[in-house]
């Protein structure tokens, strides 16, 4: 579902209910997909249908398995037997994912011994692009990435928001049509956050990529998303599909909305659910 297919809709709109099958045009559909670890069952069964364009969030409780759906549909891990994946329209395995989708892992860490724009460069000089024309590149791109004159500098030498940059241009220059981000802002203070997701947005919409992102933050998963999932506790699945009807472009100053704080009640709500029955999972308690 895109952007304009979502607005006129009405403020806290009630959720839909979990997509279960693909849509026709949809860009990637997960269906029913489960993941056991040893003893473990991360997910169980999950569906998720995003279409060409759209700008996907999911939240959920610590430990519910985002990370695991992320590593899913990064080509990283196999799911358990059962279920089904489709890109563009056609079945696929997982492995067959990777390479297609450009994608920025929760611990992304940058190699400390390059510099910005060899780090920048790094996912497409592996795909065998020449080092001159993938630095030529990322040179002509530093300045909407906000690392103007830091080309030459190493990770340590740069802030915590500039690194997220760094790692973001490199998912940015390894051009797919989906990109997976899995909590990218997760570590920075609350004003460079704010910043940089609403950076995000801008250069979301220039490059008109289709964005699955993985945060903890339900302001943030409203702010940035045509589609809010909230995940249940483990094993995850989709508890709830929110359309956010807020229009866009979208300026900080949408989150005292009454439709920002509507749509972020039935979120909280879906959400604390899921969160209580996580801690109760682990400590016991009742
Ligand atoms: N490779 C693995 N081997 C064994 N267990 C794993 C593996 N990957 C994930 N798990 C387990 O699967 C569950 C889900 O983990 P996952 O990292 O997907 O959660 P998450 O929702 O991303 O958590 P967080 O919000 O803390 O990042 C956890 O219990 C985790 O220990
Ligand atoms: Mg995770």
């Amino acid at each position: 579902m895109t952007a304009h297919r979502l607005s006129g809709m009405f403020p806290g709109v009630p959720a839909t209910a979990p997509a279960t099958r693909a849509r026709s045009g949809s860009l990637l559909a997960l269906t029913n997909i489960s993941k056991t670890f040893g003893a473990v069952q991360a997910l169980n069964g999950l569906s998720v249908d995003i279409a060409p364009g759209e700008f996907v969030t999911v939240v959920g409780p610590s430990g519910c398995g985002k990370s695991t759906l992320f590593n899913i549909v990064a080509g990283l891990e196999e799911p358990d037997d059962g279920g089904s994946l489709q890109f563009l329209g056609k079945p696929c395995r997982a492995r067959d994912l990777l390479g297609q989708v450009s994608f920025m892992p929760q611990r992304d860490l940058l190699l400390p011994w390059r510099t910005v724009i060899d780090n920048a460069i790094l996912a497409v000089e592996m795909e065998g692009a020449r080092k001159s024309d993938a630095r030529r590149e990322a040179l002509a791109m530093l300045p909407e990435f906000g690392l103007t004159g830091f080309e030459q500098q190493y990770p340590h030498q740069l802030s915590g928001g500039m690194r997220q940059r760094v790692a973001l241009m490199r998912t940015f220059m390894f051009k797919r049509d989906l990109m997976l981000l899995d909590e990218p802002f997760g570590a920075l203070d609350a004003l460079t956050r704010s910043m940089m997701q609403r950076w995000l947005l801008d250069v979301w919409q220039k490059h008109r990529r289709t964005i699955l992102f993985i945060t903890h933050d339900v302001d943030e998963a409203l702010f940035l998303g045509d589609r809010v999932l909230v995940m249940t506790a483990r094993p995850g699945r989709v508890k709830l599909e929110l359309p956010v009807t807020l229009s866009r472009p979208r300026n900080a100053d949408i989150v005292t909305s009454p439709e920002f704080i509507a749509q972020k009640r039935i979120l909280l709500e879906a959400i604390e659910e899921e969160s209580m029955k996580s801690f109760t999972a682990q400590t016991g308690s009742h």
